[in-house]
């Protein structure tokens, strides 16, 4: 179990008692520690820093102190090397809010948390000072400063220095104007749980404004305002800053683009694009299209996500059929192939019957296939055979015809006015083994690193057949040629091909390459982001963000648009028949008449031989 694993205790060299100064009653100071251990954190798991410079009898009582404690805790000597200890912690104990850090200390205790490595961020950090001069600077250090809670217990002198001291609480607040404030004094009574003891450092902002690693080429989510001037956004993103802006109290300014025109990625062992403007520092967080990735988790504080997308893949629609070719689509090609079939069958039995005939009806093959097809044709039968059977025989041949005729009109009708659309793609599979390739714009993104390193084999194939280009005008031509897919996230692909390229001839595969959920990003260690979860948790549990990316998205697209683009693609508008619809019809008469002709010509040159021979 998790507990047992982190019930390590460092070797802690043990000071002799120094002075024989043991008095009986332990100072008052110390007596708040205990308080503090079993009041409001009693039963927590607890990390505890102690440094070996203290006094010999705070030493013991601390010791006793521990001794008598329940839940499970850790102790470490802070006159170890920090970078050393902190490497072999698990996760667990480093961040978050598992467990509550106790720093009791003497001496100043940076130097050992300057060296711990960057995932130290614990939720809670308790310092209590053993010293007799103030050592409340420690609230202001940078070194702290992506602790949420942080909470100094010193020693307080009430009014003069001659009164007894008290166990003042303070805390800091980074936005305010007096940042370091006492929270109050050590009372049993007063602080019953471990909120009330650390409060929330960051209710306001003050107004304070954030500086944001952005580029305005993120459609629906950020862009430049079409009404405002340059420099102004508007999109998804700028609603959901606006909506907590005015709860939490601060501003913010946009960066337009990042200065390496890239969207950010870790190459050659650094951060590029907008996630390297926040991990250099220059810039307190990102809020453009960014899905959590582990990668990027571990280098940077990611908040809740707010929204799941992924990359869409867009392609021209292939073109309807051949209008023309709606006369032979009545039937499918079995269907054309039974008759044939059942035709020679029926011309077969026909024939041999007549043979069988004392006095044959119809006189040979030649004479037998007209007769049979004027039932096909609708034409009337001039005369029946004589015997009853083979009346019978033609009777249920010419009730065939009549099904089949009547079959194929009504067929005719429906095909010559709906076009027909050959199946479109629409999965990633399809998609890989298909002969097109894709298309992306090279702007630093991880999805072609991805694609080619992919475990899944279609997302593979995709990635052997991708072709990167430069410009967006470059990736996004062969898309229109009908030879390539082009890849972007999904939202900004439906507006860029829709309304800047207005190919509406195109359709959005149905499946997403890579969905995610996006967030924003933070540096690393950032001590108000969960202002910011919760303000987002909030935007989406109310169903604000679905709305405003249906408005932003409409926005371009127009209102209604999923809608029209389905009735485009099923094309049930009532339609006139054209020429090319009937073009197919008047082909066959075509071809009719010539074979009449040809049927004519051949007969004309037979009775021209026949009178030669007769002569
Ligand atoms: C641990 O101590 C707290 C208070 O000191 C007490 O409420 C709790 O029951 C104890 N838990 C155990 C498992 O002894
Ligand atoms: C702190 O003050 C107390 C008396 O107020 C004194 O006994 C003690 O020696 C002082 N400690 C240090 C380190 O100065
Ligand atoms: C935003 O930041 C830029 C520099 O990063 C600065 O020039 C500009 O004045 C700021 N805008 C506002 C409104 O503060
Ligand atoms: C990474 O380093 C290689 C070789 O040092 C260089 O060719 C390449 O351009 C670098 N890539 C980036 C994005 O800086
Ligand atoms: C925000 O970023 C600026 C650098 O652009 C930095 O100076 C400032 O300290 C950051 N603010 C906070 C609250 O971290």
């Amino acid at each position: 179990m998790l507990l047992s694993s982190l019930l390590w205790l460092s070797v802690l060299p043990f000071a002799p008692g120094t002075g024989a100064q043991n008095r009986d009653t332990p100072e008052s100071h110390l007596v708040s520690l205990r308080g503090i251990l079993e009041g409001p954190l009693a039963g927590w798991k607890a990390v505890f820093y102690l440094d070996p410079s203290l006094e010999a009898p705070v030493w013991e009582y601390v010791r006793g102190l521990l001794v008598g404690r329940n839940a499970s805790y850790v102790l470490v000597d802070l006159g170890s090397d920090g970078a050393l200890w902190s490497e072999e912690q698990p996760k667990e104990l480093l961040r978050g809010n598992f467990m509550v850090h106790v720093v009791v200390f003497q001496n100043d205790p940076r130097p050992f948390f300057e060296a711990v490595s960057l995932q130290w961020n614990p939720q809670y950090l308790l310092f209590f000072s053993a010293s007799n001069v103030t050592k409340n600077n420690l609230l202001l250090e940078d070194t702290f400063k992506g602790i949420e809670r942080l909470l100094l217990v010193e020693k307080t002198y009430l009014t003069s220095s001659a009164s007894r001291p008290v166990s003042g609480m303070f805390t800091s607040f980074p936005f305010e104007e007096r940042k370091i404030k006492s929270i109050g004094i050590w009372s049993n009574t007063k602080f019953a749980s471990k909120e009330d003891l650390f409060v929330d450092r960051f209710e306001s902002f003050r107004g304070y404004e954030f500086q944001l690693g952005t580029w305005f080429d993120d459609f629906p989510y950020l862009h430049q305002s079409k009404t405002k001037p340059e420099g102004y956004g508007d999109g998804v993103e700028v609603e959901m800053l606006d909506a907590m802006a005015r709860v939490l109290d601060f501003k913010y300014n946009f960066t337009t683009e990042p200065p390496d025109l890239k969207w950010g990625a870790f190459e050659n062992g650094s951060w590029t694009g907008m996630l390297g403007m926040v991990h250099r520092e220059e810039k307190n967080f990102t809020v453009n299209y960014f899905v959590i990735t582990g990668e990027r988790v571990d280098a940077f504080d990611a908040s809740v996500s707010y929204w799941m997308e992924g990359f869409g893949m867009s392609m021209l629609s292939p073109p309807p059929l051949p209008k023309w070719r709606g006369t032979y689509y009545s039937f499918t090609p079995f269907v054309w192939l039974s008759l044939a079939v059942t035709f020679v069958l029926v011309l077969i039995i026909i024939s041999i019957q007549d043979m069988l005939q004392p006095e044959p009806f119809l006189g040979g093959v030649g004479s037998t296939w007209p007769y049979l097809l004027r039932a096909m044709f609708n034409n009337s039968i001039p005369r029946l055979p004589k015997a009853h059977w083979q009346r019978l025989f033609v009777g249920s041949w010419w009730l065939y015809c009549f099904i089949v005729t009547t079959a194929y009109t009504a067929n005719l009708i429906a095909f010559l006015t709906i076009p027909v659309f050959p199946g479109r793609i629409q999965t990633v599979q399809q998609l890989a083994e298909s002969d097109y390739r894709v298309s992306m714009f090279d702007y630093g993104e991880f999805v072609p690193g991805a694609l080619k390193s992919s475990r899944d084999p279609y997302y593979r194939a995709l990635g052997e057949k991708l072709d990167l280009y430069p410009t967006y005008d470059g990736s996004v031509h062969p898309m229109l040629e009908g030879t390539h897919a082009y890849i972007e996230s999904y939202s900004y692909n439906r507006i860029l091909i829709f309304v800047d390229y207005e190919a509406d001839n195109s359709y959005m595969l149905r499946e997403q390459l890579y969905p995610g959920h996006l967030c924003w990003y933070f540096q690393k260690n950032t001590a108000w982001k969960y202002k910011f979860d919760h303000g987002i948790r909030r935007l989406v549990e109310s169903g604000l963000i679905a709305h405003w990316i249906k408005v932003k998205t409409e926005d371009f697209l127009g209102r209604d648009f999923e809608r029209r683009q389905q009735l485009q693609d099923k094309e049930r508008l009532n339609q006139a028949l054209s020429l090319e619809h009937l073009q197919g019809v008047f082909f066959i008469l075509a071809m009719s008449w010539a074979a009449g002709v040809l049927v004519f010509a051949g007969e004309v040159l037979r009775h021209r031989c026949l009178l030669q021979e007769l002569e």
